[in-house]
């Protein structure tokens, strides 16, 4: 008896071990991590950890472009859903700029994938 609990223990947890797995397969924004940290920690591109809801270039991250740095805007829903969609674009926009750059290249995450990956952001 006992071993049997313990076979269905032991299934149980290698399950619950295979969704978590399929749960980071699945990761909206596993894309962004070639740059970017979810947590505070700087990579090629800033710490993503609380950028929902954060002015934009104030992260602390050092290698920012003139346009990140001189940013008056928040990361609001609106605005990131832009930017993981054509930031390269979105960067004109959100400075009135029409020749303002930056260093992260267009993701094309838009329309649906747009959404999952700031839903993602906010949890961070
Ligand atoms: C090839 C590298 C690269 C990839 C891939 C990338 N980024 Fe970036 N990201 C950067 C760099 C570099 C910056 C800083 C840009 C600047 O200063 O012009 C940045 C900046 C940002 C910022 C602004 C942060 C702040 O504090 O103002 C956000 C938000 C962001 N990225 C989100 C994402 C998301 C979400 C993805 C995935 C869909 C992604 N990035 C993919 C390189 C990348």
């Amino acid at each position: 008896m006992k071993k049997i609990l313990m076979i269905v223990a032991l299934a149980a947890f290698m399950m619950s071990g295979l969704v978590v797995t399929e749960a980071l397969a699945a990761n909206p924004a596993k894309k962004c991590k070639t740059c970017h940290n979810f947590t505070a920690k700087h990579k090629v591109g800033p710490g993503l950890a609380g950028v929902f809801g954060r002015e934009a270039g104030k992260s602390g991250f050092k290698k920012h472009s003139k346009a990140l740095k001189s940013a008056n805007w928040v990361w609001d829903e609106a605005h990131l859903l832009k930017w993981v969609c054509n930031s390269k674009e979105a960067i004109k926009e959100f400075t009135g700029n029409p020749k303002a750059r930056t260093k992260m290249p267009p993701q094309k995450m838009c329309g649906e994938k747009g959404k999952a990956v700031v839903a993602f952001l906010k949890t961070l």
